[in-house]
């Protein structure tokens, strides 16, 4: 073993969130690592691995790579538990207190792993939001790095929260909502209270989810080194702020993108790394191909959101009264409310015919990627913030919770990308900002945008911030190795 050793390659452990936003973002980072021969042993739960193998061809995809290994393992929660909406928070508690017991069981077990043709782990790479694989990696002495999903300007903020409630600047009632936040460094100007993570809302100020999110914030520290799915010109000013509490801190996104520059560099297929979990419904594309160029405005709140039925019609005036043609995910089990059982209103499927498209779930990216789409109304979720980004598509943004409330500002104020409709869900509001998206200011949007698009795809290839700092993560790793 000792002889072999000096040849074996770093064993990762990659534990993500068992959430698809989690999930997509951190197999995308499995297989950028694979790229460069390092052993991955990536712990999914057994829900998202069924639907994993299910919705997609991920499994056989990475039986491309020998050194690559799915771990299943429970979440917690039993499977008919909805894990959308606000529910999805139990996720958190489920996997402390079930996942996270498991996990070391199983790791002693299977001897963290290891056998004659792996090393035993060499580090872990876990959610920022696990902090059970933190507690498990400081007590075997296993170097342990964290991996946000989450925007650096939203991590950036909820880092602050000492310092906003110090300064009286979390929402508790009696405080305008449009008040400027003064309290954190680097985002004085433009920055509402409305605007801070969503969990900044509370009644009084020892709510415990506030300092929830401010310990599991705080503990990021711990790490030896923390990753950003995100990019040195998009959010560099704030990440220097960042750098001073968390000194290695490796920026190597979009993710999604440079694991398809890189894969084009190797000159093997990179196709779209589809771990979507439920089934992508491709006959959007052909709708698409149909459509004129930038004349489509994509609709999708992502993967947790859930809306009432009212919520729901008012989007649908919106769009139908903009005269504009638009393409609809409406996930089965997004519209919550008495009497709903998730069906789409009659209605609303039979007024879409005219000038609109409704799927289940869409291959996004390549959807975002169709010359047909000019705007994109979303949930502002950080994934499909980038990958609107990527392709420079202007975004109207309806955050519903978390680091969305956050994302849709500098959206629309920092990066000035798009608009920003936060705490209204109103026909006219909708209409007015469809038509200003695209018609009346769609030039300058357009423009915009692939500038910023521009940026993100010089990141990510030879000679970008992005693409030198996941060699420097993996030159990193490769000092782990005792
Ligand atoms: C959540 C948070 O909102 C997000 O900010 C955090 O970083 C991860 O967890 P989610 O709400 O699902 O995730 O949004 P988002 O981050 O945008 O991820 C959704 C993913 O699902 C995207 O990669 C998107 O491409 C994909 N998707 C969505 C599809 O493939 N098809 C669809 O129809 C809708």
């Amino acid at each position: 073993m000792a002889s072999q050793g000096a040849i074996l390659p770093p064993h990762v452990l990659i534990f993500p969130m068992p959430v698809q936003g989690h999930v997509t973002s951190m197999l995308k980072l499995a297989e950028l690592l694979c790229l460069s021969g390092l052993d991955i042993t990536f712990m999914v739960s057994d829900f998202s691995y069924n639907r994993l193998l299910k919705h997609t061809t991920v499994v056989s995809r990475f039986k491309q790579y020998p050194g690559f290994h799915f771990q299943s393992i429970t979440d917690g929660l039993p499977d008919d538990h909805p894990r959308v909406g606000e529910q999805v928070v139990d996720i958190l508690t489920s996997t402390k207190n079930i996942t996270g017991p498991l996990f070391k069981q199983m790791m002693s077990e299977k001897n963290l792993f290891g056998s004659g043709t792996r090393r035993p782990i060499t580090c872990i790479i876990a959610d920022g939001v696990l902090t059970f694989a933190g507690d498990f990696a400081e007590e075997k002495g296993i170097p342990l790095i964290y991996f946000r999903t989450i925007s650096s300007c939203s991590f950036w903020a909820s880092f602050c929260i000492p310092e906003l409630i110090e300064a009286g600047e979390i929402f508790v009632q009696g405080i305008g909502m449009d008040q400027l936040v003064k309290s954190i460094p680097g985002m004085e100007g433009f920055l509402r209270i409305r605007d801070l993570p969503s969990f900044c809302r509370v009644n009084d100020i020892n709510e415990p989810k506030l300092h929830m999110m401010k310990s599991l914030t705080r503990q990021t520290t711990r790490a030896q080194a923390a990753i950003f799915n995100t990019f040195e010109d998009l959010e560099g000013s704030i990440i220097s702020h960042i750098r001073k509490h968390i000194p290695k801190v490796f920026t190597i996104g979009p993710n999604h993108s440079h694991l398809k520059s890189r894969l084009a560099e190797k000159k093997v297929d990179n196709s779209v790394l589809s771990g979507s979990f439920w089934a992508e419904d491709r006959s959007c594309l052909d709708w698409l191909n149909a459509q004129p160029s930038n004349s489509v405005i994509y609709v999708s709140f992502g993967s947790i959101t859930v809306v009432t039925r009212e919520q729901l019609l008012e989007f649908w005036h919106g769009l139908v009264n903009s005269g504009q043609r638009f393409l609809w995910v409406m996930r089965p089990d997004s519209i919550v409310g008495e009497g709903v059982k998730n069906q789409t209103p009659i209605e609303l499927e039979e007024g879409t015919k005219a000038r609109g498209y409704m799927v289940g779930w869409a291959p996004q990216e390549e959807v975002l990627n169709h010359e047909a789409v000019g705007g994109f109304l979303t949930h502002s979720g950080w994934n499909s913030t980038l990958e609107s980004i990527v392709v420079g598509v202007p975004m109207i943004c309806w955050p519903y919770f978390g680091d969305q409330t956050i994302n849709s500002r500098f959206v629309s104020e920092g990066w000035k990308i798009g608009l920003d409709i936060k705490d209204t869900c109103d026909r006219d509001i909708i209409e007015k900002a469809v038509k200003e998206l695209m018609e009346e200011r769609k030039d300058e949007f357009l423009k915009r945008s692939q500038n910023v698009a521009n940026l993100a795809r010089k990141a990510v290839n030879e000679g970008g911030s992005s693409y030198h700092n996941l060699d420097a993560l993996i030159d990193y790793i490769k000092t782990m190795i005792v």
